[in-house]
């Protein structure tokens, strides 16, 4: 069975998906997370494309999902925590954008659910990845709404940042995401919407188990 949840930024789709995830035995997927570190790798390449391309196609990258923790090792080097740099979460959705970084990310995403169940969030599952999803959410809130909770996010990690750098980073990532030419952000027609602006993260987290369990 695979679940997708897709949204913009700081909507609750990775803390929600991942503690369904916990509570119903389903392997969580945090398509982001790949995206992310190949941003790491582009970055690390002085933002040098072809450099980056050239990497990206031989690096080894693997994800794990264990005791409610995912963590993803690049080329052997655990980058869980790299990923959520300032640096990176600036450059990524230009990353995000380049078709042949898609392609990339996508056949490990297709390789990684083969067996099993699945609770995966992103921008383009329900439409692009995993059209055939069996239950698809489209998780929504305002931008104050999400960059507040992201704010808190990053704090709470010891990260230093403001409230209008977090909110500028979401404006920023919402317009690339949403405009870029492949895959774009976008609600898949049979997704179900939940604006997250409404919900505590427990109300979130018990609206998706309670449809996974009336599937
Ligand atoms: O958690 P947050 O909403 O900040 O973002 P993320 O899920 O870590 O994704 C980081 C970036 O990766 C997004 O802003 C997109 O540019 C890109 N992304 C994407 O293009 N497609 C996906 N399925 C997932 C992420």
């Amino acid at each position: 069975m695979i679940v997708v949840i897709d949204g913009p930024a700081g909507s609750g789709k990775s803390s929600t998906a991942r503690a369904v995830a916990e509570r119903t035995g389903f392997t969580f997927l945090d398509s982001g997370a790949f995206y992310r570190a190949i941003t790491l790798l582009y970055l690390r390449n002085h933002k040098n494309q072809e450099l980056f391309f050239d990497q990206m196609k031989s690096c080894d990258l693997q994800v794990e999902f264990n005791d409610g923790r995912f963590s993803i090792r690049l080329n052997g080097e655990t980058v869980t925590e790299l990923i959520r740099d300032k640096e990176v979460s600036a450059n990524v959705s230009t990353v995000a954008a380049m078709p042949q970084a898609r392609e990339f990310v996508n056949t490990h995403l297709r390789e990684f659910v083969k067996d099993g169940s699945f609770i995966a969030d992103g921008r383009d599952l329900g439409t692009a990845v995993f059209p055939d999803a069996d239950l698809k959410f489209f998780f929504d809130a305002s931008v104050e709404k999400r960059a507040e909770r992201r704010l808190n996010e990053m704090l709470l990690n010891g990260q230093q940042t403001d409230l209008e750098a977090v909110k500028l980073n979401i404006r920023e990532r919402d317009h690339i995401d949403s405009t870029r030419k492949v895959a774009p952000l976008r609600k898949a027609d049979d997704a179900i919407v939940v604006d997250t602006g409404l919900l505590t993260l427990e109300e979130q987290i018990q609206f998706v188990i309670n449809t996974v369990k009336g599937r």
